[in-house]
């Protein structure tokens, strides 16, 4: 069959009777090509409106402090050097968020003894440590008690030093008689402790 013979074959306007055939099958064409250009535009839109709000969301929430006493002069100081996001990065307690703000200072943060304490209430109460289960001070590692307990590296040393040679601890008077602790700095962290 060569080219002349198979369009001769093909329905025409003049071949049909009522001469529609081809035409209607060329509009269903378009019409399909119309719909899934349609349905492209439709995702693209469906996700415009939905995604556009989310990122104004996320983006705002980042940025977003909770209002309590001490913000304004978070925002003003913590914001100064590196983003505010980074700040408020780490989730600590009140002794935890002092290291932090006394290391800033000594990066050169320029805090007012005033800001200094608003600060840190702002963010103790605000970012506080996250719960977490108690440390077993007769199975934790040197680096679980450096971190749970804000000691130095030497100190959870002694720890361990303690406990291969004089056995497990049996309760937190035994921790305090561990040469180099401070007693009172563990007294004041007892809830985290289990033996
Ligand atoms: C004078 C500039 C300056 C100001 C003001 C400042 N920071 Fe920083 N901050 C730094 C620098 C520099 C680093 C990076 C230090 C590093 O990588 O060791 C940093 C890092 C941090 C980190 C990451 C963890 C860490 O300990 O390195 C936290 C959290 C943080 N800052 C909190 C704060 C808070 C809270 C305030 C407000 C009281 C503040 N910063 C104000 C300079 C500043």
């Amino acid at each position: 069959m060569n080219a002349d013979e198979r369009r001769s074959v093909l329905p025409t306007h003049e071949s049909v009777p009522g001469g529609q055939g081809f035409f209607h099958r060329e509009a269903a064409k378009d019409a399909k090509k119309s719909i899934s250009n349609l349905c492209v535009l439709g995702v693209f839109a469906v996700r415009f409106f939905l995604l556009w709000p989310l990122a104004l969301f996320t983006g705002r929430a980042w940025a977003q402090l909770p209002e309590a006493p001490g913000k304004e002069e978070t925002k003003r100081i913590c914001g100064k050097c590196h983003e505010l996001e980074r700040s408020v990065s780490v989730h600590q307690d009140e002794e935890g968020w002092l290291q932090t703000m006394d290391k800033m200072v000594g990066l050169g943060a320029k805090i007012t003894d005033e800001e200094f304490g608003a600060i840190l209430k702002y963010l103790a109460k605000n970012f506080p440590a996250e719960e977490l289960p108690k440390l077993n001070v007769n199975k934790a590692t040197a680096i679980e008690l450096e971190s749970r307990l804000t000691l130095t590296r030497s100190q959870a040393a002694a720890i361990l030093q303690h406990r291969a040679k004089k056995g497990p601890f049996k309760s937190i008077e035994d921790l305090k008689k561990v040469p180099g602790l401070d007693a009172a700095k563990i007294e004041a962290k007892k809830d985290r402790l289990a033996f």
